[in-house]
């Protein structure tokens, strides 16, 4: 038995899919403690969008640690915090044009989750936001009460109230539009839905089974927000920070958020850090209203910053994005074709991709599984793990990337000739 077995708490998750205990990492390259490589494609599901160790943001923490830099700060003024606002605003928000106030919440995302609805409650004095079907936004009580899927939700031990769930874009077939149906509901003073303070949606949704929204229903959105006062709270938690091609994955959509949860790949180097950013009429928190131990991790404003310097400064990081987006996008097509006969579906944006095996919804973990054996990690997600999940980091190399491709097409081969997966389809008749 291990000291995991042993001592950790039954909670832990992504650990019992890849048992291996880790111990060293760069880029995007996992070693267990006997020397075995393993290509990331889960990437701290989402926060390691710079890779593991990046060596330039290395240099910037060791040498911050090396002067005695401040490293815990609560909301104090520190040289570290000060650099990365300057940076942040000069290379992201004013590039933008967006008008946007910077608030430090506690470390993890849920921590901006909750500071953002708390924010959309206080200022229009409603309680009720509005959801969408799939959405994952964290397990604390607030976030997990915007949280779809059930596994979550029962978790929380007391009712989970004031959030109305709508149908996300594509949930009711490509042919429905979710939100003729979300605008009746605001319309119909007996629908029986409260004027929501604030809708909260994810550009595309990570844990939710890589659902895309359209632009058209995003901007439909923005606009049935304006229409009926209520906050567009986008979450960019998981998205966010180039994943989808630009910073901001809501930037080529044409639409500007009310209010921004940002957090994961924000530090770039995996050092827990969150910010809600919001238009700055929207600030309307009393000093010390929404507090937090640990809203100062100056490691990760300095690790920030040295990010948006490394990849943000000129258009070239994006620009290769959208190559390298291209790219995964073919391999993906390839994996595909070796799931016939069974009907799959591609969906992502940028270099977060989806396979959506809803015919078979064992596959994706066997094919999950048969990756890890061939010493590569993949996570599935949706509402019954039936997504195989691409998201290595932003910046592994292309034949890293094109190595990684090819071992989950190996291994989708060898799932499809195995006797599991037929032992799976019989039990599934
Ligand atoms: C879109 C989104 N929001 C919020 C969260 C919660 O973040 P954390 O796990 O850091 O609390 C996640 C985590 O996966 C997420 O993907």
């Amino acid at each position: 038995m291990t000291v995991f077995q042993r001592l950790e708490s039954n909670v832990r998750g992504y650990c019992r899919n890849f048992p291996a205990t880790f111990s060293r990492a760069t880029n995007a390259f996992l070693y267990d403690k006997q020397g075995r490589r393993y290509i990331d494609f889960l990437a701290g599901a989402g926060t390691l969008n710079y890779g593991h160790n990046n060596p330039v943001i290395k240099r910037r923490l060791i040498e911050y640690m090396e002067q005695d830099g401040v490293i815990h700060g609560l909301d104090l003024h520190t040289s570290a915090k000060a650099r990365f606002l300057e940076v942040l605003e000069k290379t992201v928000l004013w590039p933008l044009e967006l008008d946007f106030k910077v608030q430090f919440t506690g470390p993890t995302g849920t921590n901006a989750v909750e500071a953002a609805l708390k924010l959309a409650r206080n200022i229009t004095g409603r309680t009720n936001v509005v959801s969408f079907t799939n959405g994952f936004h964290g397990v604390s009580l607030g976030s997990v009460a915007a949280t779809g899927n059930s596994h979550f939700r029962d978790a929380a031990g007391v009712p989970l109230n004031n959030v109305s769930f709508v149908p996300y874009d594509g949930y009711l077939g490509s042919d429905v539009d979710t939100l003729d149906y979300f605008e009746k509901m605001l319309v119909d003073g007996s629908s029986g839905l409260d004027l929501p303070a604030a809708v909260i949606v994810e550009t595309v949704q990570g844990e939710g089974g890589v659902n895309v929204a359209g632009q058209p229903w995003l901007q439909r959105l923005a606009e049935v927000c304006r229409e009926f006062d209520m906050l567009l709270i986008v979450d960019d938690i998981q998205v966010g920070c180039g994943r989808t091609g630009t910073f901001f994955s809501f930037e080529p959509m044409g639409i500007v958020p009310d209010i921004v949860t940002m957090s994961k790949s924000l530090s770039a180097y995996g050092l827990p850090m969150s910010i809600v950013l919001m238009k700055s009429e929207l600030d309307q928190w009393k000093p010390g209203q929404h507090n937090g131990t640990f809203r100062g991790n100056n490691l990760a404003f300095v690790s920030a910053t040295a990010a948006l310097e490394l990849f943000w400064k000129n258009a070239n990081f994006a620009r290769d994005l959208k190559r390298k987006g291209q790219m995964m996008l073919d391999g993906v097509e390839k994996i595909a074709e070796e799931i016939t006969p069974f009907e799959v579906e591609i969906r992502g944006r940028g270099m977060i991709q989806g396979i959506a095996c809803d015919a078979c919804p064992a596959l994706a973990g066997m094919i999950s599984a048969e990756a890890y054996r061939r010493g590569l990690i993949i996570e599935t997600s949706g509402a019954e793990d039936q997504v195989l999940k691409f998201l290595p980091p932003l910046t592994i190399e292309d034949e890293v990337l094109e190595e990684g491709l090819e071992i989950i097409r190996d291994s989708c081969r060898t799932v499809m000739e195995s006797q599991s997966l037929r032992e799976e389809l019989a039990t599934a008749e």
